[in-house]
């Protein structure tokens, strides 16, 4: 990846690596074992500081300076941790005040990690004496790669609750309110006597005895993923400045909503900034595990718009979950190129060797509890082969046909409760619909609804419940000019404060879709709906009915039968499709093809089995890598031909892909670009409306 770490070749294999938790002698071992894997990049000191700094006044950076002279003459290069993710607890002794509170008033102490509240102006210049310290120390040093702010930041606490929180929130309101009245016309404080006359009496949303006023929860949420992305910004400038040539990146959770990604993602684009992420497969999933990492991958690529690379992921287990599923064999490698597919500069895992204390002990790791005489090593020793096989993939971009709507403010602001039924999800049904389009074979990226989405023509919006008017002037522009839009229902209904949009629903996409609803009916929990063609709903009914669409389907039964459940109106040169109630998974298939077929939008590969799938990684110059991952137990034969860069074979067509293995193809002659894709006919069911 020469353009974002210049000292890495090719694509980045490597882990965490914390030597502290183990001996000198095995840190000699571990480089020799990082070696033998092809390992090119450790992310080193994540959890470090009460071994770089064990006591105020005391700086212990001696241990350190000897595994960086070792990874270096070891060929591997680092990615440095700040290590101020878990502040030691001299530091919450010291500054009691900088541990976090919940919103009942409960202290969260050391002993585990990121115990630190991110108002707190203690825990921010303790941080960047540590940083600038790491920086003075190793900003020279010939291993250093890169620089690893914190660690996922806000993965334990997204918020917090403290009086120095609250003050800091205050602060954050007048600067976009201005005027305690503009604050109360926006939260609507009318309503339950919750006027406020003075800044002093706005507190945060802490427990109180029934729900919240949802503008207050909401702009909290809103300050609170702002208020620590402060401290990674403080962090970012002060080695931007201390150390210039030396790239940084944080390792974002692109499928954890507690921090809105769209307002982090560009503080870490562009010159020598680089969005990393981490995923976990997560074991009791409606979604398989293939699934599960091409959502989180998309959603790293699009929040990355460019190159981004995947920090970490497991060799096998976590220790996380209820019941934590060791992968079967083959999934570790089919694991990692799934990302590498989709757009991942390589594949990095959290950890290097598992650890034998801590609450992490039944982590795997690249270097497993049993050591090397293993499966997960020969399985980390194969990836590493793989992935030096693929070093022309570095730098090859994925090209999606069709943007997912996700907004992290609409998913709080719907997540709140008080809403017309729990079971409306936002972000899993966001996740929901790409899966529809997994399976179709479709690439998707996801997109905020006030972006640029020029290059789309297929834009689909699973649940925008929140939505501005530019996000709306925004949609209604694109399919004028000729985009297809499918809207979910519920969408639109209320503004950015959270405020019902009157007149009828589906509010701010009203007269784009040409559908006025009056009222919703949601249905009892597991409880379904007929639809005139025969599809059924889920979750969701609502009475209304089509001012200035076709409808292609109404509900057939109870209460609102005859309102309808889908619909599509022409606006200019686009097309605007409605549905308003949730299909299952078949029946949201179905129409997703009509959609995409509409628009002129293909499968990346059509004619490849179910069990197979098929991702294309292009240079400008027209070179493309078809990664073909065969999820199935069988054996499978896909019409594709070119040169098998993990074999060092050339099939000539079609492409025999293993049971559960993975081909990547460099394909002989560049696929068509998207804009050559001829249209194709609609489907006679869907002819002109
Ligand atoms: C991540 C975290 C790592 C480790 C890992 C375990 O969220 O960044 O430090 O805890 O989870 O799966």
């Amino acid at each position: 990846m020469p353009a974002i770490i210049p000292r890495v070749t090719g694509l980045c294999y490597g882990g965490d690596y914390n030597p502290e938790q183990w001996p000198e002698d095995v840190w000699v071992e571990d480089v020799a074992l990082m070696r033998e894997a092809g390992v090119t990049l450790a992310t080193v000191g994540v959890f470090s500081w009460a071994w770089l700094q064990p006591a105020p006044d005391r700086w212990e950076f001696g241990w350190l300076d000897r595994v960086l002279d070792l990874l270096h003459a070891g060929g591997i290069a680092v990615d440095l941790a700040t290590a101020t993710a878990s502040p030691p607890p001299w530091f919450s002794t010291a500054f009691p005040a900088s541990l976090p509170v919940t919103a009942d008033g409960r202290v969260l102490h050391h002993g585990s990690r990121q115990a630190y509240c991110p108002s707190s102006p203690d825990y921010r210049a303790a941080a960047l004496t540590l940083v600038e310290r790491l920086a003075g120390r190793y900003g020279d040093h010939p291993a250093l790669a890169l620089w690893h702010l914190n660690n996922e930041f806000a993965c334990h606490v997204p918020a917090c609750f403290c009086d120095t929180s609250a003050e800091a929130f205050r602060g954050w309101l007048r600067e976009r309110y201005g005027t305690v009245e503009a604050l109360n016309d926006a939260w609507g404080t009318a309503f339950w006597s919750q006027r406020y006359d003075d800044w002093s009496e706005i507190i945060p949303p802490r427990a109180t005895p029934a729900q919240h006023n949802p503008a207050q929860a909401l702009d909290f949420r809103r300050f609170s993923s702002a208020e620590v992305l402060s401290l990674c910004v403080a962090e970012r400038d002060l080695l931007t400045r201390l150390t210039p040539g030396v790239p940084v990146t944080t390792n974002l959770m692109p499928t954890f909503t507690g921090l809105d990604h769209w307002a982090w993602a560009p503080e870490l684009r562009g010159e020598g900034r680089l969005v990393s992420t981490d995923h976990y497969v997560m074991g009791d999933h409606p979604a398989s595990p293939a699934a599960q990492i091409a959502f989180a991958a998309d959603v790293s690529r699009s929040l990355a718009a460019g190159p981004w690379l995947l920090m970490e992921h497991s060799t096998s287990a976590v220790n996380w979950q209820p019941r934590n599923f060791a992968k079967p064999p083959g999934r570790l490698v089919r694991d990692a190129l799934g990302h590498v597919a989709r757009g991942s500069e390589g594949a990095m895992y959290f950890q290097w060797r598992a650890s034998v204390s801590g609450g992490e002990r039944w982590h795997s790791g690249m270097v497993p509890h049993a050591g090397t005489d293993s499966r997960i090593w020969r399985e980390v020793v194969e990836l590493g082969r793989h992935l030096r096989a693929l070093a022309d993939v570095d730098g090859a971009t994925v090209a999606a046909p069709v943007a997912i709507l996700l907004d992290y403010e609409s998913h709080w602001a719907q997540e709140q409760g008080s809403q017309p039924s729990a079971d409306m999800t936002c972000f899993d049904e966001i996740a929901r619909w790409h899966r529809a389009l997994w399976r179709a074979g479709i690439a998707a990226d996801v997109a905020h609804p006030e972006a640029d989405l020029s290059r789309y023509p297929v834009l689909l919006a699973p649940a925008l419940y929140a939505l501005s008017d530019a996000g709306a002037a925004n949609l209604t522009g694109r399919v004028a000019a000729g985009a297809h839009l499918l809207v979910g229902p519920y969408s639109g209904v209320v503004d950015e404060h959270d405020r019902v949009r009157t007149g009828g629903y589906p509010g701010a996409l009203r007269d784009l879709l040409g559908v006025r609803i009056e009222e919703f009916y949601p249905l009892p929990a597991g409880a379904t709906v007929a639809l005139t063609d025969g599809a059924h709903g889920h979750v969701w009914s609502e009475l209304g009915r089509a001012n200035d669409a076709r409808v292609l389907a109404a509900f057939a039964e109870g209460p609102v039968a005859g309102s309808p459940a889908l619909t599509r109106r022409r606006h200019g040169a686009g097309t605007a499709w409605y549905v308003g109630t949730r299909l299952s998974d078949g029946f949201l298939g179905e129409l997703l093809a009509d959609v995409t077929a509409g628009a002129g939008v293909t499968p990346t590969l059509p004619g490849t089995p179910p069990a197979v799938e098929a991702v294309r990684r292009s240079h400008p110059d027209g070179t493309s890598f078809l990664f073909l991952l065969n999820h199935g137990d069988e054996p499978a034969t896909v019409p594709a031909a070119g040169e098998d860069l993990l074999t060092g074979g050339v099939w000539a067509g079609p492409t025999q892909v293993p049971a559960g293995g993975v081909v990547v193809l460099r394909e002989a002659a560049a696929a068509a670009p998207l804009s050559q894709v001829p249209a194709q006919a609609r489907p006679a069911a869907v002819e002109a409306a």
